[in-house]
């Protein structure tokens, strides 16, 4: 299958000359699951504004669906390609009511009033926004709430791939889980691609298919998630750890646990293999 993004020896220098990206190549499918990890100021809010042509290359290419992000006047066309929903959702919130809000980007590119409304309720009802709420200044909602509305805004544009840079952060237990699960959701029934950018490897664990990690710029790894934990040498480089059911397998390795767990159930079951 033909990937959504294709990352092809992309550099990224800031236009103050911090360098933030070497060399990236990456793939990346139709509906996948992605985590993007790595250390505070490792590159990833870089790269994937890159992936949504905010930023542009330095030198390499960014391929979104057969656009070439550098092309000019290409950024109406990638917004309703890749969605990306910012770290903090108040940077993205600016309108005066929550309808508004999802119909920002909609309006924006010239749909007709009936267009933009179908697409108001379609990607409030998927975001489980409710009606009640649309004339809701947004400020005033709880946060878990805000960044559901910052979501229905992306959704609206019916992007294919949808970036979610620190879905949890912030959030109780409670909150985080219902997040993950909405993206979950996008992702298996609605055959979104996601991308979460995250430093919880419980939560990488738990849902990503696939994981990458960078480190100073580069990619350091790029595979399922489970051969990424099984790599904690690598890891330790960008100062990430694996989760600690993951690490407890690694530890006890020698007396037959996987090091490759990612779940309490997993290490459970190897376990009463180990002791029967
Ligand atoms: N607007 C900017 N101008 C100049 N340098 C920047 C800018 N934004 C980020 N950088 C630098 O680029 C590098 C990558 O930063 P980036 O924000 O992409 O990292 P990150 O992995 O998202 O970090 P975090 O986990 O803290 O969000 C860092 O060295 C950072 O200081
Ligand atoms: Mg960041």
């Amino acid at each position: 299958m033909t990937p959504l993004i294709t990352v092809d020896h992309l550099d990224f220098i800031y236009p103050d000359g911090t360098p933030a990206l070497f060399d990236i190549n990456l793939q990346v499918g139709q509906q996948e699951f992605i985590a993007l990890i790595g250390q505070n100021g490792s590159g990833k809010t870089t790269l994937s504004k890159c992936l949504n042509g905010l930023l542009k290359p330095t030198k390499g290419s960014v391929i979104v669906e057969g656009l070439d992000t550098r092309g000019r006047g290409i950024i109406k066309q990638l917004v309703t390609r890749v969605g990306y929903v910012f770290q903090n959702p108040d940077h993205q919130l600016f309108n005066r009511s929550v309808w508004d809000e999802i119909a920002y980007g909609p309006r924006n590119i010239g749909y007709s009033k009936e267009e933009v409304k179908e697409r108001v309720e379609e990607a409030a009802h998927v975001a489980g926004v409710h009606a009640d709420l649309f004339e809701t200044h947004p400020y005033f909602l709880p946060k878990g709430l805000r960044q559901r509305v910052a979501i229905a805004s992306i959704l609206a544009m019916r992007p294919k791939t949808i970036i979610v840079d620190e879905p949890t952060t912030g959030q109780d237990m409670p909150q985080s889980v219902e997040v993950m699960n909405f993206l979950r959701r996008l992702w298996k029934e609605e055959g979104h691609t996601i991308i979460i950018i995250t430093h919880e490897m419980r939560i990488v664990a738990q849902y990503a298919q696939r994981t990458v990690v960078l480190g100073q710029g580069r990619v350091l790894l790029d595979g399922t998630t489970r051969e990424v934990f099984a790599q904690p040498e690598v890891l330790r480089q960008t100062y990430v750890e694996p989760p600690q059911i993951t690490r407890l397998g690694q530890a006890l390795s020698d007396y037959g646990l996987p090091r490759d767990a990612l779940s309490v159930e997993e290490m459970k079951e190897a376990f009463r293999e180990v002791v029967s």
